[in-house]
């Protein structure tokens, strides 16, 4: 009998999420490709085997019975790195400032840059991994992660650069995207500061990150000052990405679909032609419902009606000092909740959805043999426990890269 490192047995639920290799859409999105009780062999790092009943030698074997098994979480849009807090802004929230009236009065991503200017690497370095090793807690095996609260050419690269050594240092794997279009410097006009992330940052940067994001918003960057930036960072081999209709529509979606962007993300106040073009144009929507939760917007982006018109939705946690959350399992029930997607909608959006926002929908994302061997075994009898069962930490054992982290 062959020997394999890991083998995980009788799992009452095993969520493969085999399917079409592309973003899955309308009903797929309900389609975990289920196998009761499921067995995954693991090897060298890589699934193995998956199957019913599987016999092989282990080095470690897993009893999942009354357990259920999915793949790591993918979490497609976060600001990991950053200095400080900004706890203090919850009460001027509760006082009925919006998130505009703060980030004008020079306070919100302007508070978090002055504090990450001063930061130190390593400072930054370890607060991050604090967050990077909650997230892994509560099952994300692979994140993305933004700059932006540089706002200069030095910080932003020292943000860059931090992302590229937490990916070496720490399990959870990290793909960067340059956000240095995330506000206005007080000292520059808007156009300035286009100029200046065009000429001076991009090509700096381009060997340091994957995607190029703007926070495309009323009062921050313009659709044109936008489509340059990212029309721009195409040009040295930056995918686009884009903070879009959060807080005001500015046809933030039509302009994703325009530029061809891999994702088009927040989606709040979107229209429903700007959702047609990004369908056509094969861009996914991440809904971040952390954002209007903390934000006590009481509306969440119309998740039901995008599904249902075919754009295929990932999820993400928007992690960020406004938002501070590294739990996918929270963003799972905020969009059952909040935003009406069904269990298995919601985690088809934050696994296999969510690589294929990111591109790495060939290596993570799903449990199908030759795939990265990033496996959670959850305490729960079924993936509908996971938006069920509210308030705790549901994943028992993280396995990463075929290596078991926590038992
Ligand atoms: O996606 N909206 C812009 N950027 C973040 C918030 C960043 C911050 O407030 O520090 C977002 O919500
Ligand atoms: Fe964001």
């Amino acid at each position: 009998m062959e020997t394999v490192d890991i083998l995980i047995k009788n799992a009452d639920e095993l969520l493969t999420l085999k399917g079409p290799n592309r973003p899955r859409v309308k009903r797929e999105m309900n389609n975990l490709s289920i196998i009761h009780k499921g067995s995954i062999a693991i090897k060298d790092g890589k699934i193995f085997d998956i199957g019913r009943n599987l016999k092989y030698n282990a080095e470690t074997t897993i009893d999942a019975t009354g357990k259920t098994v999915t793949p790591g979480f993918v979490d497609p849009h976060t600001h990991l790195v950053f200095a400080g807090s900004r706890e203090f802004e919850l009460d001027m929230k509760l006082k009925g400032f919006s998130y505009m009236d703060i980030l004008k009065k020079g306070g919100g991503i302007f508070y978090t840059v002055n504090e990450t200017r001063k930061a130190s690497e390593e400072n930054l370095i370890s607060q991050s991994i604090k967050r990077l090793d909650n997230m892994l807690k509560h099952g994300t095996t692979t994140c993305e992660a933004k700059s932006g609260y540089g706002l200069d050419l030095e910080t932003e690269s020292k943000i860059l650069k931090i992302n590229k050594k937490l990916d070496e240092i720490h399990p959870v794997d990290i793909v960067s995207t340059f956000l240095g279009a995330h506000a206005v410097p007080k000292k520059y006009s808007a156009d300035e500061y286009v100029d200046i992330v065009i000429d001076q940052m991009i090509p700096k940067i381009k060997d340091l990150a994957c995607f190029c994001d703007v926070f495309c918003e009323k009062d921050v960057f313009t659709v044109e000052q936008s489509k340059k930036i990212l029309e721009t960072g195409k040009q040295y081999g930056l995918t686009p990405k884009i903070h879009a209709d959060e807080i005001v529509d500015t046809d933030g979606a039509a302009l994703a679909a325009e530029v061809g962007a891999i994702s088009a993300d927040h989606l709040l106040r979107s229209n429903e032609q700007g959702i047609k073009q990004m369908i056509k144009q094969g861009v996914i929507g991440v809904l971040l419902p952390g954002t209007p939760f903390t934000l006590m917007m009481h509306e969440y982006a119309n998740a039901r009606k995008m599904i249902d018109m075919g754009l295929p939705i990932a999820l993400a946690s928007d992690l960020n000092p406004n938002c501070w959350i590294e739990n996918m399992q929270f963003i799972i029930q905020l969009a059952c909740y909040n935003m009406k997607m069904t269990s298995a909608e919601a985690i088809t959006a934050s696994t296999f959805n969510a690589a294929c926002a990111i591109g790495l929908n060939d290596k993570i994302g799903s449990l199908e043999k030759g795939k990265q061997a990033d496996v959670l075994v959850l305490d729960c009898y079924g993936h509908l426990f996971i938006p069920y069962h509210v308030g705790v930490n549901l994943v028992e054992t993280v396995i990463k890269k075929g290596r078991l982290i926590k038992k």
